[in-house]
């Protein structure tokens, strides 16, 4: 059996999250050589990931410099794989999601004719300002992809209906693959301690469309929500490391007395505390996709979700990004409590943790 080389290529969180356990996979197959490069689009945020996995990535390309512009980011990664494109003239390359880093990576490929695998494909909003840029990306990123991973039906469905015919596998998502490397059953953390007692809140936010003013209504939401509930209810915000949501962070929520805003949590600590909340105020993606898993609601702080399925499970609930929007749902999730118990119902339409076996088997049958 000739031996396929496949590169790996990623660069923020999520991605690591996400690809970790699908290199792991790969690495145990003999047909394939794994190499691993990191472009560095996160850094603090990546390494955190690549040592929960004791992973050390081939290639390291540093690219993250403090505020830096999306089109200066695109150009260094694009010209960053390209040389590792051409050392190493891989069979294949995998990138994930819609970050710029899966981005530039897929149009390197694509120019120098390398076939690109897109793992998480087929998500959509068709609105390419929410989420920004990561609509434009993903589906940039479909139209040059030669195997589409889409994790459900419905992201498959997306990309025929934009012509993209074959190739589409649905896989699930790794994310839940990811679940069994990090969550535990006798979980103890300080954040639980503190909490005790109270109903503990899980808040992410970092969306590019939400900084300034949306953010600073749904901080003035939850500002309000937390300091009626004193007595009831712990917040637990584990700020982005991007020093432009920090700071609104701070200035309006500093002075809280039942929040922590925190540093980035390892990625083991964030599912377990998840898996322990209450419920979570959030605008990520990916733990939309974690919450549903665990059976706990998540008030979705956007407009709009490319990940339907978990609105329609139950879990989640787009609740904008206005403030008083966002206040009333907080305080009818924590009043009403047969809209919780509908909402905490554990759903899962991301698939049974074997995502990355079936890529695995779907490279291997392909390659
Ligand atoms: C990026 C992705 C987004 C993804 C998110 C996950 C793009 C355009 N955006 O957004 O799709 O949802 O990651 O978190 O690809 N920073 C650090 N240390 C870190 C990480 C970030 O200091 O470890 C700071 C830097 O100043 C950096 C800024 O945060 O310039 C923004 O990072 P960037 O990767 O551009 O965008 P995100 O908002 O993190
Ligand atoms: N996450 C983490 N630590 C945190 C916040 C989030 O490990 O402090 C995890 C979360 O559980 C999920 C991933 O990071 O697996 C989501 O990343 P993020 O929200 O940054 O990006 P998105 O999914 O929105 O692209």
């Amino acid at each position: 059996m000739a031996e396929k080389k496949i590169l790996v290529v990623f660069g923020t969180r999520p991605e690591a999250i996400k690809m970790c356990p699908l290199i792991v996979e790969l690495k145990q197959r003999e047909k394939f050589t794994v190499i691993t490069a990191v472009t560095g689009q996160h850094r603090e945020m990546l390494d955190q990931v690549l040592e929960l996995f004791h992973m050390i990535p081939d290639y390291d390309l540093k690219i993250m410099k403090a505020g830096q512009p999306l089109v200066e980011a695109l150009t260094a990664i694009m010209s960053g794989v390209s040389e590792i494109l051409d050392k190493v003239k891989p069979d294949v390359t995998l990138v994930h999601g819609d970050t710029l880093t899966a981005y530039a990576a897929a149009i390197a490929c694509y120019l120098k004719g390398v076939p690109i695998g897109h793992v998480e494909a087929g998500l959509r909003t068709y609105n390419k300002k929410e989420p920004f840029p990561e609509e434009f990306n993903r589906q940039s990123i479909g139209l040059l992809a030669d195997y589409h991973f889409a994790p459900t039906e419905r992201a498959k469905q997306n990309l025929i209906s934009e012509g993209r015919g074959s190739h589409v596998y649905v896989t699930g998502n790794t994310a839940i693959d990811a679940l069994k490397y990090t969550v535990r059953g006798n979980y103890t953390s300080a954040y639980l301690k503190e909490a005790e007692g109270r109903k503990l809140i899980l808040v992410t936010l970092h969306r590019r469309e939400n900084w300034n003013e949306p953010l600073r209504n749904i901080f003035r939401a939850l500002q309000r929500i937390l300091d009626e509930n004193r007595e009831r209810i712990f917040a637990l915000y584990p700020m982005h490391k991007n020093p432009q949501i920090r700071e609104i962070a701070k200035e309006l929520l500093g002075g809280c007395e039942n929040i922590r805003l925190t540093e980035p949590l390892d990625a083991a600590d964030c599912h377990n505390l998840m898996a322990r909340c209450y419920f979570v105020l959030t605008d990520s993606g990916g733990i939309q996709e974690e919450a549903p898993y665990f059976g706990r609601p998540v008030l979705v702080a956007r407009n709009v979700t490319e990940r339907p399925e978990g609105v329609e499970a139950g879990t989640l609930m787009l609740v904008g990004t206005e403030e008083e929007n966002v206040y009333l749902h907080m305080k009818q999730l924590l009043e009403d409590k047969e809209l919780y118990q509908k909402m905490s119902k554990a759903a899962n339409p991301y698939g049974d943790g074997t995502s990355c076996k079936q890529i695995a088997d779907i490279l291997e049958r392909e390659l």
